[in-house]
């Protein structure tokens, strides 16, 4: 049965439409647990159908994962065997969650990097979800912010070489057209999980004015009670662009004699 958006709670200031997650520290969370590194990655589905069925119903439009960078390719080829065959099953096995919650879901990244079965898979659940009408899911799969930006600057030459750009008219929304997925607007709330206060390669262009929120709990564990804090805390945060808020900095009252 649908559970998609039944509640939006009031958190007394603003809500986030767009949660980006740097799903961090599940080979801690198994060492932790005297368990092999991989077990920690199987722990943290639990977490991803948690964290993207509770967004769903609180009515986030986007929720950005990030799964596997670039970088991660360089992990032993055991792990990076037993992270596809897990995004394997996860695509498969959370269909029925995904249908359930109006989920649509799309992958980012450069997806031509991956295994083939794990590549079928993912368009089947892309094709299968793409009439959702509730949030975007996206997976940031073999993603790496540096990679994106040479993918769009190269991209972009090509047009200018066949004439179909004038490199006079860049500005930061022509770069934006070049992106992979340019028409979800930018994440509002950033997390990391597992207490690490860095980017590692994540969307950085996009993450421009995005608030940043770190978790010291280990992805496995950030469940229901993890996001709500998060979310808490992006409610009580001032967004000022570079400008400023008529409530934080009030206009100085005018002084007699300047009045035009
Ligand atoms: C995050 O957990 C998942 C991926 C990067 C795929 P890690 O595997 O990075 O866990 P730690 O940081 O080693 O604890
Ligand atoms: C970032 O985590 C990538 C993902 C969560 C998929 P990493 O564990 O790879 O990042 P570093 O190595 O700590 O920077
Ligand atoms: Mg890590």
């Amino acid at each position: 049965m649908a559970t998609r958006p039944i509640a939006r709670p009031d958190f007394g200031g603003s809500f986030p439409e767009h949660i980006a997650i740097i799903m961090d520290g599940n080979g801690r969370w198994a060492e932790q647990q005297g368990l092999r590194r991989v077990l920690g990655h199987r722990e943290g589905i639990n977490s991803v159908r948690e964290i993207t069925t509770e967004c769903a119903r609180m009515g986030v439009k986007s929720l950005t994962l990030y799964a596997f960078s670039v970088e991660n390719w360089k992990r032993p080829r055991m792990e990076v065997r037993y992270l596809m065959r897990l995004l394997r099953q996860f695509l498969v096995g959370e269909r029925g969650t995904l249908m359930d919650n109006g989920v649509r879901l799309r992958a980012i990244g450069r997806l031509d990097t991956l295994p083939e079965l794990a590549m079928r898979e993912l368009r089947a659940t892309e094709n299968m979800t793409a009439k959702n009408d509730g949030m975007l899911l996206r997976l940031a799969l073999s993603y790496g912010s540096r990679a994106e930006l040479a993918d769009a600057l190269r991209a972009a030459v090509r047009d200018v070489q066949a004439g179909r750009l004038d490199p006079d008219t860049i500005d930061d929304e022509t770069l934006r057209r070049y992106l992979y997925d340019p028409r979800t607007p930018d994440p509002d709330l950033l997390i990391r999980t597992a207490g690490e206060k860095r980017i590692s390669n994540f969307l950085l262009w996009q993450i421009s004015y995005s608030e940043i929120y770190v978790a010291d709990e280990c992805w496995p564990q950030f469940r229901k009670a993890q996001l709500l804090a998060a979310i808490a805390d992006y409610a009580r945060r001032v967004r000022k662009y570079g400008g400023l808020v008529a409530d934080v900095a009030p206009e100085p009252p005018r002084r007699r004699g300047m009045e035009a």
